[in-house]
């Protein structure tokens, strides 16, 4: 029997409601904050008990599907065969934890490797962004988004993640430079409705699997690349140095990596 996608996206968009729910509810007392792997990358009570809700409300709904969590509560995958549901429970800990503000759940559903259902969800202006070929579009909420516009470099501003700057990773200081400037903000979620929103006109970061899942669907479903810093298509079972962008600055930042590579 074929999957039903529109209820499938009814449970989901009931799920991350709860969520979202649940997360502010934890907000109001103090949190629990370990450190993962060093002082700046993070994890919160609220980070292990989110996905523990996610992967739970996911078995219900998809019994047969694998998940991949961040924080280690789905399952151990060797390959993307099937479907795969990609969870980061909380997306921009540093965020959530000195902000209170500016972080993303993000769900993304994949079958065989192809992207199908995304969610990316800004908790604190309540905004769920959700959609794919599954839904034939993109929405804020009800909203139906439009493409964002197909600028060039030099006509927008670029989203980056801080230590690619400061060790000036893969031409970033020369990318920047040929753009109209720099914004960070410090969640890869955030940085990736900016560009669905047409505020930034790309976003270049480290990222693993729950960074990139959801946003990715979205952003081509809009018709914006998304791949390694050369072109290449994600690894979706790896960290990947992910480039986000529209067509022209895509053409536009490949160019200049390979100007230096030439050099
Ligand atoms: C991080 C954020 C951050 C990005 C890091 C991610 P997390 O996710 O998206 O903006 O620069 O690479 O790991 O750990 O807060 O879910
Ligand atoms: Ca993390
Ligand atoms: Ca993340
Ligand atoms: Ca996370």
């Amino acid at each position: 029997m074929s999957l039903d996608w529109q209820q499938l996206n009814q449970e989901v968009t009931a799920l991350l409601k709860e969520a979202r729910q649940r997360v502010l509810e934890k907000m109001q007392a103090p949190l629990t904050v370990d450190e993962k792997t060093g002082r700046k990358d993070l994890v919160t009570n609220v980070d292990k008990g989110n996905e523990q809700f996610l992967i739970t409300g996911i078995r219900r709904i998809d019994p047969e599907a694998k998940v991949l969590g961040e924080e280690g509560f789905g399952d151990h995958l060797t390959d993307v065969k099937g479907r795969v549901w990609i969870v980061d429970p909380i997306d921009g800990t540093m965020n959530f934890v000195k902000q209170q503000d500016n972080f993303a759940i993000m769900i993304g559903i994949y079958q065989d490797g192809v992207g199908q259902l995304g969610y990316v969800y800004d908790v604190m202006n309540d905004a769920l962004y959700h959609g794919g070929p599954q839904l034939d579009g993109v929405w804020a909420n009800q909203e139906l988004i439009a493409a964002p516009a197909n600028l060039a470099l030099r006509d927008g501003l670029i989203g980056a993640s801080g230590p690619l700057v400061i060790h000036d990773v893969a031409h970033m200081q020369a990318i920047i430079h040929a753009s109209a400037g720099m914004r960070i903000y410090g969640s890869a979620g955030i940085e990736m409705i900016n560009v669905m929103r047409g505020k930034t006109l790309g976003y270049i970061s480290h990222l693993k699997p729950w960074d990139f899942a959801a946003g990715q669907v979205l952003l081509n479903t809009l018709g914006v690349r998304v791949s390694t810093i050369d072109g290449q298509p994600l690894n979706m079972l790896s960290s990947n140095l992910v480039l986000v962008a529209t067509e022209k600055a895509q053409r536009d930042i490949l160019q200049i990596e390979e100007d230096d590579v030439s050099l």
